[in-house]
């Protein structure tokens, strides 16, 4: 299976969002990763919907939609609508996770989980099976250059074990830290998807961290 590098366009320049969607459509990423926040699951506000559909119109590449809001469920369908490819919701944000996860199928999308760093990953146990995707928080979400957490690393082999104990076929994505300090270890440990936003966008030659990463991830 193909890995894959998913760079957050959270980390790069709005005012040329367009150039840097471009660079993303020409470059070897996968995926491009959209950072969602609302104020109030995370302390900062990103962007929304209207940036969402803007970038949809000039992206090549699928949309990684990573929801940090709280009550996720009432926004399904307008992120459908926006372009969203995979829509990825936190496990602490959700009482009723199967119920969102369902929703987001029957929506059109491949749903996903992301998990704060210090949650336990107990509570995937029974839906694993459902997911595309379980976003592994390798820093505290709400904010871009943060430093990696070390203690991922573990976490990263636990849902390894566990997705394939479940026979699930859920890709691990990494988030938070990303670089080619990090990410041989998160590779060794079985992580297939590398989100990365300082990374690229803060790079001289951000094709070629892609690049890197890509190369990293065994492509
Ligand atoms: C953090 C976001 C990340 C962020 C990663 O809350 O979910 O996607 O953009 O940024 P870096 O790669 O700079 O840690
Ligand atoms: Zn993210």
């Amino acid at each position: 299976m193909k890995k894959i590098v998913a760079p957050s366009i959270l980390a790069s320049n709005f005012g040329k969002l367009d150039e840097e969607i471009e660079m993303i459509n020409r470059s070897e990423a996968g995926w491009i990763h959209c950072d969602i926040m609302d104020g109030n699951f995370v302390p900062n506000i990103s962007f929304g919907i209207p940036v969402l559909k803007a970038v949809k119109e000039v992206s090549k590449k699928p949309l990684d939609v990573h929801l940090m809001i709280e009550k996720p469920s009432r926004y399904i369908q307008a992120f459908k609508d926006a372009g969203a490819d995979n829509l990825t919701v936190h496990l602490e944000a959700l009482v009723h996770l199967d119920r969102v996860i369902h929703a987001i199928r029957e929506a059109g999308m491949r749903p996903g989980v992301a998990v704060n760093p210090s949650s336990s990953l107990d509570g995937l146990a029974y839906i694993l099976p459902e997911l595309e995707q379980v976003c592994l928080m390798t820093v505290n979400p709400g904010f871009g250059g943060q430093k990696f957490i070390p203690y991922s690393i573990q976490k990263v082999r636990d849902l390894k074990e566990m997705i394939e104990r479940t026979g699930s076929s859920a890709l691990i994505e990494i988030d938070g830290g990303v670089d080619h300090n990090t990410a041989p270890a998160l590779v060794e440990a079985g992580a297939d998807v590398l989100v990365a936003g300082s990374y690229v966008f803060k790079a001289d030659n951000p094709e070629k961290n892609i690049a890197k990463l890509n190369q990293l991830l065994g492509n």
